[in-house]
């Protein structure tokens, strides 16, 4: 697991979209795993940017959303397809047949969730999953005791979830208090994963999920078994680490993995000069 310590949210966008660029450069019919909630958000202003700006093309890319609310239609300002539609989609060259958001309005669950899951593997995978995480350390709607093995489910979010969540509906008893979520192993069977947090709100959970142990009680944990994880946090949330001068000093080290290589190559190149005499 890599952690990347950053000062501000502003910038805990910048790098994880700089990442998500990159990838999407590399291969243009990416497949990008997306996340809602208030984390995000710098980090789809800044691929629209990328786009506007730099061109970032979007048309070839596939997008798959972790959840969505039980009951809500996609026309409902809180549903996380109208939020995905508001901050990102409807700004970028995006496809929309390839934009894949759990409906919130499905009459045969089980059948759903089970073609959510087919319809990623007929992707080819998701080659990168963007993740926010909670209070309670759930990665998607994977609360606390979800199995790190679950799949695509309805799940029934927490207290401390819908306590979370109100804060953005007018009415309190308007909250869902249940999703349509990917599972934690629907998750990490992504090819890359980055994990995005900002604020002392968040410090405890990034805690146990980069230093605790691998647990169902902070389901984010499971991302330590995961071969290609990116945690990239700000200073409120990266608080409660302790292990943060290690984080610091592979990043002021790894400066040295470019020079290191050169030099191997150089010395290489020279070595097969004199073999060509
Ligand atoms: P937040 O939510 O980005 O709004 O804090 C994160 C989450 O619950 O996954």
């Amino acid at each position: 697991m890599e952690v990347i310590i950053v000062k501000t949210g502003e910038q805990v966008g910048k790098v994880a979209a700089d990442i998500i660029a990159t990838g999407m450069l590399r291969k243009p019919d990416f497949v990008l795993g997306l996340a809602t909630g208030s984390t995000p958000l710098k980090t789809y202003t800044e691929l629209v940017r990328k786009h506007k700006e730099g061109g970032l093309d979007f048309s070839k890319t596939t997008t798959f959303n972790l959840d969505e609310y039980l009951g809500l239609p996609m026309t409902h300002p809180q549903s996380y397809y109208y939020f995905m539609w508001e901050n990102l989609f409807k700004h970028v060259n995006i496809n929309p047949e390839n934009i894949h958001v759990p409906s919130g309005q499905i009459l045969d669950c089980e059948g759903f969730c089970e073609a959510y899951e087919n319809e990623i593997v007929d992707a080819g995978g998701i080659d990168l999953q963007l993740l926010g995480i909670g209070r309670d350390g759930h990665i998607a709607f994977n609360e606390p005791g979800s199995s790190l093995y679950s799949r695509t489910r309805l799940k029934t979010l927490t207290k401390e979830t819908v306590e979370d969540n109100a804060r953005v509906f007018d009415d309190p008893d308007e909250v869902p208090r249940f999703a349509v979520t990917m599972g934690v192993g629907t998750v990490i069977d992504a090819r890359r994963i980055v994990l995005i947090a900002n604020g002392t709100g968040k410090a405890q959970a990034i805690f146990d999920a980069v230093e605790g142990p691998v647990s169902s009680q902070c389901t984010a944990s499971a991302l330590q078994l995961h071969p290609k994880t990116t945690v990239i946090v700000d200073e409120g949330a990266a608080s409660k680490l302790e292990r943060r001068e290690y984080y610091d000093w592979i990043r002021d080290n790894k400066r040295q993995i470019h020079d290191i290589i050169e030099k191997q190559i150089r010395k290489r190149l020279r070595l097969e000069h004199k073999d060509w005499g």
